[in-house]
């Protein structure tokens, strides 16, 4: 099916912004047939918020409530209302270090896909790259898949791995990670802005683009 308007892109972030700006650089060449309509962050001060005033996206701070961990309901009820407004057709998040919970996942079923650091499903949850260095594991990566109530366990739409070198450090190696991310979303981004991804359960099929 051809789209006749251009795919929205709501993106939410709490960190430095590099994964929205491999994705807005991605499409201001051209390359993703999409465009950013909001980037919120829980984060007032956050370099996401930074990075897309710089490139005049409209860029949003609200603020996530009482909880450290998650947003509370009258937050949860904010991001909601404001991505509804804005029309958006994929929710990418890129660093929100906060857990989506069911009202949202409702709201937005299968339209909410994140980035992990590692080859998931090893090595869920935080600083990932490390708990793949401390494990031994001598391949690692990252991960694009969509959201789901559990904790970065939903089906896998991409992954690129990373080996793991003798000398690594944990920043040395989440350096590494963090370049195969800025790969590896726009291409995923990308893939579902165009359409060609089918998902069935827990697998998803990716039809090759133009070019690839
Ligand atoms: C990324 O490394 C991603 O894996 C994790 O949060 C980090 C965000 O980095 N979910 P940035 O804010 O996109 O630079």
């Amino acid at each position: 099916m051809i789209r006749t308007k251009p795919f929205r892109l709501g993106i939410l972030g709490s960190g430095k912004g590099s994964n929205m700006v491999a994705i807005a650089d991605a499409i201001a060449a051209g390359q993703i047939p999409a465009e950013i309509v909001v980037v919120i962050s829980d984060v007032e001060g956050a370099g996401i918020l930074e990075r897309a005033r710089e490139r005049n996206l409209s860029a949003e701070f609200i603020p996530p409530g009482k909880f450290r961990t998650k947003l509370d309901d009258d937050a949860e009820q904010a991001f909601v209302k404001r991505l509804t407004e804005a029309q958006v057709d994929l929710i990418v998040l890129a660093g929100f270090m906060r857990i989506l919970k069911g009202e949202f996942l409702r709201a937005f079923a299968n339209r909410v896909v994140n980035i992990h650091p590692s080859l998931l499903p090893a090595f869920p949850g935080l600083e990932a790259w490390k708990q793949a260095l401390d494990y031994g594991v001598k391949v690692t990566g990252c991960t694009v898949h969509f959201v789901d109530q559990g904790i970065d366990s939903g089906p896998i739409l991409g992954q690129e791995t990373v080996p793991v070198l003798a000398d690594d450090t944990a920043a040395t190696l989440h350096e590494r990670v963090q370049q195969a991310e800025r790969r590896l979303y726009p291409q995923v981004v990308r893939a579902l802005a165009e359409g060609r991804v089918t998902v069935k359960g827990r697998q998803t099929v990716c039809r090759a683009g133009a070019g690839e």
